[in-house]
């Protein structure tokens, strides 16, 4: 196959919320830089964010960044990195106040400043009541974001590689990362975009469970791509389960519907969070409230004929609150659930959600991975941001809203970082290794040629099926075991997978084939980091390891207050430790975490 080559200063593969905010500061920069792009930036999952991004503005309550760095410490139970944190919390402030300078539609207050909800976790004066710390553009704040981003890059002269697959890292002898390969979807082309700096800002891979608030992109794409290239994936044990996906869709309602003043009832319309969370109720941690669902429904007290999920109630709200604030979960319950909110509740279950782990970074945005002892060094070329990226903000378990604002921090300063780099660089770029595009061809002329090979759709399922059986809300030393076996024979169908249709031009059937390679990755690095972690922290909770005087919660900080790195290369687990330290306050000391 023809491969052309293109060169650009900057290569940056995801346009979502990271992506964009990566690409404004590297083209105001005036440096050339390229956004590959799965679909069009303002379609990407970003878009389906929806409550709010956090920032302790105080626009209508005292508010402190201080404060919701050890809301954020605590969520993470304590698996979070304090200097990432801190560097997040005290930022938000500056990176909200410039969104809207690019033109975000926010809500406003009477005052005119923007409007801010509370959000599950997000607490005043060091835990002690919900604040209002959300920023929100009604329940469409990710959308909104997108394309206030979009615009100003297109401002700024960025060039877009719309519906192109990045396939593969390309790194050299030494380790540098020189670019990536990627296919155009049109066309079926092949093409090495060179650069001095490669980002991934290619969101999560919630892909892997069979129910996810994910969009059918989020496979993963960098993960795969990084840990084909030698690159670790950190925390891969800990994902999120979002309490209100719709049941039996998936689809999500954000945690905003709460921060209004929505419940969360069971079978008997009791307001059952006040047992599990008696000072935050609804609004406790996402990993609580999950877990607090979870336990309604297996102890008989969940809802509808089959008793499998719960309602989330909003009929005792104002109608006019609910078509300004939350117009679209109105809409989004009518079209999945048949039901009108504003008269009866919604049903909700836990719904796979968010990847806390990822590739590591540190908190300028540059991949480190272990190199001659040292457990974090800079693998050079290489930066990362937004879900797909691990600085660790989130440690077990994120806040909700932190999300938007890690991918607004990270993209920013994953961009400065790079600009700061291509500008030391002295002279034009480093020679790509010989036969760079090999490794991508190699996968396409296996699909070319496969037969009698397994099927793509049947494999993925057998996929999404395991991590939902054996990874889910709750986890079991022998589901854990299991599932560990069968992902590693999953691996072996998807390494034979055979695609019918060999056309070149827009074959679907081809980019759900390399999508499962990157699903795969995903799938192992979770489930055998999940089964050597021997703990409950955060969202990642066994039932071998369960509450204890010497353990409160199952937490075992003695022996597991530590990051995972897990090496495609064998499986292969280490570990590296927490940064307690923040930047320039106190650590926020271990502690047993209520809500
Ligand atoms: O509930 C939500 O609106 C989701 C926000 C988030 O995941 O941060």
């Amino acid at each position: 196959m023809n491969v052309t080559k293109r060169t650009f200063d900057a290569v940056i593969v995801g346009a979502g919320g990271a992506g964009l905010r990566a690409a404004i500061q590297l083209s105001e920069a005036g440096l050339k830089t390229a956004v590959l792009s799965k679909v069009f930036p303002t379609r990407s999952h970003t878009v389906a964010a929806q409550g709010g991004v956090a920032a302790s503005l105080g626009n209508s309550e005292e508010d402190h960044w201080h404060w919701h760095m050890y809301d954020t410490v605590k969520g993470s139970d304590w698996l979070g990195d304090q200097d990432a944190i801190e560097f997040m919390c005290k930022k938000a402030n500056e990176v909200v106040i410039e969104l809207e300078h690019y033109g975000m539609p926010f809500d406003r207050l009477d005052s005119g400043k923007i409007y801010q909800r509370p959000f599950g976790g997000h607490m005043s004066n060091f835990g002690e009541k919900p604040v209002r710390r959300s920023c929100a553009a009604a329940d469409r704040t990710g959308h909104a974001m997108l394309h206030a981003m979009y615009q100003r890059n297109v401002k700024v002269n960025t060039q877009f590689f719309v519906e192109w697959m990045a396939l593969d890292l390309i790194r050299d002898a030494d380790g540098t990362v020189l670019g990536v390969t990627a296919m155009e979807m049109e066309t079926g082309e092949v093409m090495i975009l060179q650069a001095k700096a490669t980002l991934f800002a290619t969101g999560g891979g919630g892909r892997i469970f069979y129910s996810s608030t994910n969009a059918f992109i989020n496979t993963g794409d960098g993960l795969g791509m990084a840990a084909r290239a030698g690159i670790p994936l950190e925390d891969m044990e800990f994902w999120q389960f979002h309490p209100t996906g719709v049941a039996g869709a998936g689809v999500l309602i954000t945690e905003g519907v709460r921060g209004e003043g929505g419940i969360l009832r069971n079978s008997s319309g009791e307001r059952f969070m006040e047992r599990y969370a008696p000072n935050a109720k609804d609004l406790a941690s996402r990993d609580v409230v999950s877990r607090a669902m979870a336990t309604e429904i297996k102890e008989g007290r969940g809802c509808g004929p089959n008793k499998d999920y719960v309602q989330l109630d909003i009929t005792h709200l104002p109608p006019e609150t609910i078509m300004k604030r939350l117009p679209g979960i109105h809409e989004i319950a009518l079209q999945f659930a048949s039901i009108d909110a504003l008269k009866e509740p919604i049903p909700v279950v836990p719904t796979a959600h968010y990847m806390m782990g990822g590739i590591p970074t540190n908190y300028s945005g540059r991949v480190v991975a272990p190199k001659g002892g040292d457990m974090s060094v800079p693998v050079p070329g290489l930066y990362a941001a937004g879900e797909c990226a691990c600085a660790s903000v989130h440690g077990a378990n994120r806040l909700g809203t932190n999300s938007l604002l890690d991918l607004l921090v990270f993209g920013k300063s994953a961009g400065e970082s790079m600009v700061e780099d291509i500008k030391a660089m002295p002279g034009s770029h480093r020679d790509l290794p010989k036969g760079a595009a090999d490794a991508s061809l190699a996968r396409l002329s296996r699909l070319e040629s496969q037969k009698g090979g397994a099927s793509v759709h049947e494999t993925r399922l057998a996929l999404q099926r395991n991590m939902q059986d054996h990874c889910g809300v709750f986890r079991f030393k022998d589901m854990l075991e299991k599932g560990v076996a069968n992902i590693l024979d999953i691996e072996q169908q998807v390494a034979q997978t055979e695609i019918k249709d060999k056309s070149k031009v827009w074959n679907t059937a081809r980019m759900e084939a390399l999508e499962l390679d990157n699903l795969i990755e995903v799938a192992k690095a979770t489930m055998v980091s999940a089964n050597a972690r021997l703990e409950s922290r955060g969202a990642h909770v066994r039932n071998d390891c369960a509450d204890s005087v010497e353990f409160p919660d199952g937490r075992n900080d003695k022996e597991w207050l530590k990051h995972t790195l897990w090496t495609r290369d064998g499986n292969r687990l280490e570990y590296k430790p927490v940064h307690l330290k923040p930047l320039t306050v106190d650590s926020i000391g271990l502690k047993k975490r209520a809500y």
